[in-house]
This record gives C-alpha cells, sequence and structure tokens, in this order.
C-alpha cells in the first residue's frame, strides 16, 4: 500500500472504534442492526436494538432462551449489519460475542421502556402460540399487576461484541460508494479502501 491509498494517511482514524463512535448515534437504544450468527454453519439472522456503541463494541440484549443465545454458545462469531440509511451509510462488523457485565445487563432493561420490559417477561413460546383474546387479556393483566414497573426476568442477558473487521460504506451523490475496511492486526489495525 502506498500512502496514496492508505485511509488513515488520507485522515481516517488509526482506531476504527473512533469512526464507529462518531457515526452511530449516542445514549442508549437508538439504532436497529441486522443480527447474523451460525446456525450449525448456515447464516441466520434477525432485526435487533443496538443498545449501546462503547470503547468495548456493540452491545445488545436478548433472552438468554432464545435461539440467539444458544448459536452464539455454540460459535461465538457473529455478523453485525448497521444502516444509516438518512446519512448514506453502512457499517459491517464481524466479530465474538462475549458476554456483558452483569450492571451492564441491568441498566439495559431499566433503559428500556414499559412495553420492551413487558415484552422481555411475555416472550415465551406458550404465550406465542396462545390464542389473540388470551394474549390480549394476558398482557393487559401483567401491566396492571406491575403498576410499579418491572425488574428483568432470569433470562434477560447481553452481550459485547468486540470486532475483528470493520467495514464502513460510504454513499456518496456525486460519485461512486466506497469503503474503509479495517482488520485487527497484532499491533492494532490495518485500513484499505475497498470498491462497492
Ligand atoms: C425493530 C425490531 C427490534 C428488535 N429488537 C430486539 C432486541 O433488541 N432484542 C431481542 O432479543 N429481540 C429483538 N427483536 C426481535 C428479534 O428480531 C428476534 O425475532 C428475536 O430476538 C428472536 O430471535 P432468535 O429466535 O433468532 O433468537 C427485534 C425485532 C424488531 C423487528
Amino acid at each position: 500500500m502506498t500512502a496514496g491509498d492508505d485511509p488513515i494517511a488520507r485522515g481516517f482514524p488509526s482506531d476504527p472504534m473512533d469512526l464507529a463512535l462518531d457515526w452511530l448515534p449516542g445514549g442508549a437504544n437508538q439504532c436497529l442492526m441486522t443480527l447474523s450468527t451460525l446456525d450449525e454453519g448456515a447464516p441466520d439472522s434477525r432485526t435487533m436494538l443496538l443498545s449501546e456503541v462503547t470503547r468495548d463494541g456493540f452491545h445488545f440484549h436478548t433472552d438468554a432462551l432464545s435461539r440467539k443465545c444458544a448459536q452464539i454458545a455454540a460459535d461465538a462469531r457473529v455478523s453485525l449489519t448497521i444502516l444509516l440509511a438518512e446519512q448514506s451509510r453502512q457499517l459491517v462488523v464481524q466479530g465474538t460475542a462475549d458476554a456483558a457485565p452483569a450492571a451492564e445487563i441491568a441498566q439495559a432493561y431499566r433503559d428500556r421502556g414499559p412495553y420492551l420490559q413487558q415484552l422481555a417477561w411475555m416472550n415465551t413460546p406458550e404465550f406465542a402460540a396462545a390464542d389473540d383474546a388470551s394474549r390480549t387479556r394476558q398482557w393487559a393483566r401483567f401491566s396492571t399487576e406491575h403498576t410499579g414497573g418491572f425488574s428483568p426476568p432470569g433470562s434477560w442477558t447481553g452481550y459485547v461484541v468486540r470486532p475483528r473487521l470493520l467495514r464502513f460504506w460510504i454513499g456518496a451523490a456525486d460519485t461512486a460508494s466506497r469503503r474503509v475496511e479495517y482488520v485487527a492486526t497484532d499491533g492494532g489495525w490495518e485500513a484499505t479502501f475497498r470498491a462497492g
């Protein structure tokens, strides 16, 4: 690579988390992402709230009994796709999902609104299979039984995705889109411009 095609020599930060923190909204639960996991080698994906981005990585929270958690327990490699449509940007992250600290998991529950807090309790296979009238009735009953607020169910959990690769896609109206790809090396990060 010559200095001319080195993104860092052209002003991109040497630490990609600086760019991720600059791109992504601050605060809790500001952004959606697609979380992809491996299901016995086959890809599996779903939309998730990106609960928070910190220097440690990308945080998400979920039900420990969910399929994604079983998949992560078997193979912790995951990919995140974060679309910032209004800014014409996309960030793809590859890394490993590690268990988040307990205090952070509890804080993430407090940061969710009452609907999502209740959902964490009622997200069971039995409730999913109940008839519509009973689902509405049980939801309302649970809600009136907990007017003082909710504490997290035992299965509420969270992960932090520690990246080994980040691809920042930058759209432009007056020229071609391009990407800046960062790959972790022993001592830091290597950055490369990519087409596409
Ligand atoms: C907009 C949106 C946001 C979502 N956010 C979350 C989330 O933060 N955590 C979560 O566990 N599920 C979330 N879900 C539900 C997941 O997409 C998924 O259906 C659920 O987690 C079960 O996934 P699994 O069976 O692959 O484990 C969200 C769904 C949508 C449509």
